[in-house]
């Protein structure tokens, strides 16, 4: 069912009560204006994406901070949420943040799985949303909707460049391994459209229950698959198992992937050097953005940023943009969501810009771990925008 712009929503409807009040009490503009926007984080602080909500909190709280605490004029007020990456309890938790925190704005989530729970609730209610990384493509293609925007990245996206970069040097065959969920398989999809577009073939896919990690059946099969190179999709403690694994276990295509030793190589150790992946950060790339974005995370978090922390502060930045167009007013809905639209953002990841669909434009590199870092080797894709099937705004 395609999101209806006309439907009187519950929030439209306490708006439509609040405008009424206010405009029979004069003082009413004034107070909201001084009331704190409350912004819900609902993000994992606990299980195997634990590392990742951090990073991505770590980040939000850094922006806000950097612009004095206000957005637009605004104090933020953040109220935070662990949604455990449990899918079966995301409408439930979205609720509460909605309903009974009566959050103006949410930023959620890393899950994919998770992320459609709360779309459910957040196309229905039209709160400003904004996802910091959960890739799911339906939400930026046939159910977009115009109070969503994310500022991660489409599942399909950083693996369609990997496949582009594989199947341009050749390779003719690859297989995929990752979870059975969204982000998994859709990121299968991608990198079999990167390959099939430079004349190779995604042949087999693998996959194992999310977060479940007994890798060594899915290793089994791999040498007998016949193919040239292996992709992967895991990240946060299933990536640093999964590469550890890989390597032990001896097989001789080279693995490659997305996310896969994001933030994770410390952990990784040895078994990380060499693999290639494709995302839309890395951590040497060179622009004065990127530098002190980096130093102001490491004086915060005490640990190096990574493309999690990127998003967070990239979904405060998008925030910020929209806040600023109407001072804080954040009841001006058309105002806040035209300015993010057609939002400019200096990204530590380089300039990022909105698409029709409000998923995010970016640039995706090619990196190779080297020395306990994803140092970038070349753009696998440029400014690369999701297709945004289905979406009509
Ligand atoms: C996802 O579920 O969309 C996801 C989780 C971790 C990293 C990347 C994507």
């Amino acid at each position: 069912m395609r999101f209806s712009t006309n439907r009187p929503t519950r929030r439209h409807l306490l708006q439509g009560a609040a405008a009424t009040a206010l405009s029979a009490v004069p003082t009413g503009w004034a107070i909201a204006q001084a009331r704190p926007l409350k912004v819900g984080l609902m993000l994992p602080y606990s299980g195997t994406f634990a590392k990742l909500g951090e990073n991505i909190t770590f980040a939000i709280e850094m922006l806000i901070a950097e612009k004095g605490g206000k957005l637009g004029g605004r104090e933020i007020q953040l109220v935070k949420l662990d949604d455990e990456s449990k899918p079966e309890n995301a409408p439930q938790n979205t609720d509460r943040l909605v309903k009974r925190d009566q959050v103006d704005v949410l930023i959620g989530t890393v899950h994919s799985g998770v992320q459609m729970g709360i779309h459910k609730v957040v196309r229905e209610s039209g709160t400003l949303t904004i996802i910091p990384n959960a890739g799911a493509n339906a939400i930026t293609r046939a159910l977009c909707a115009p109070n969503v925007f994310r500022a991660s990245f489409s599942n399909w996206q950083c693996p369609y460049g990997m496949g582009l970069v594989l199947g341009k040097r050749g390779v003719k065959k690859a297989a995929w391994v990752s979870w059975d969920y969204a982000a998994g398989t859709e990121a299968a999809e991608g990198f079999g459209d990167g390959l099939a577009k430079a004349g190779g073939e995604l042949t087999k896919v693998l996959t194992l229950k999310f977060p479940d990690t007994n890798f060594q059946p899915l290793l089994a099969q791999l040498p007998e698959l016949g193919v040239e190179a292996v992709g992967a999709f895991f990240a946060g403690g299933g990536a640093v198992q999964f590469v550890k694994e890989y390597k032990a276990a001896g097989i001789k295509m080279p693995l490659c992937g997305a996310f896969l030793t994001e933030g994770t190589l410390d952990a990784q150790g040895a078994a990380a050097e060499g693999i290639e992946t494709a995302l839309h950060y890395g951590d040497g790339l060179d622009n004065p953005k990127n530098n002190a974005f980096r130093k102001a995370f490491l004086d915060k978090a005490k640990r190096e940023a990574d493309v999690y922390a990127v998003q967070g502060y990239d979904s405060a930045q998008l925030l910020a943009v929209g806040l600023e167009a109407v001072k804080g007013k954040i009841e001006d809905e058309a105002g806040v969501y035209k300015a993010m639209r057609a939002a400019k953002i200096d990204s530590p990841r380089g300039p990022i810009s909105i698409s029709p669909s409000q998923e995010v434009v970016h640039n995706i590199y090619l990196r190779r771990a080297e020395g306990g870092l994803n140092k970038v080797v070349g753009i696998a894709a440029e400014a690369l925008a999701d297709p945004g099937t289905g979406c009509k705004l």
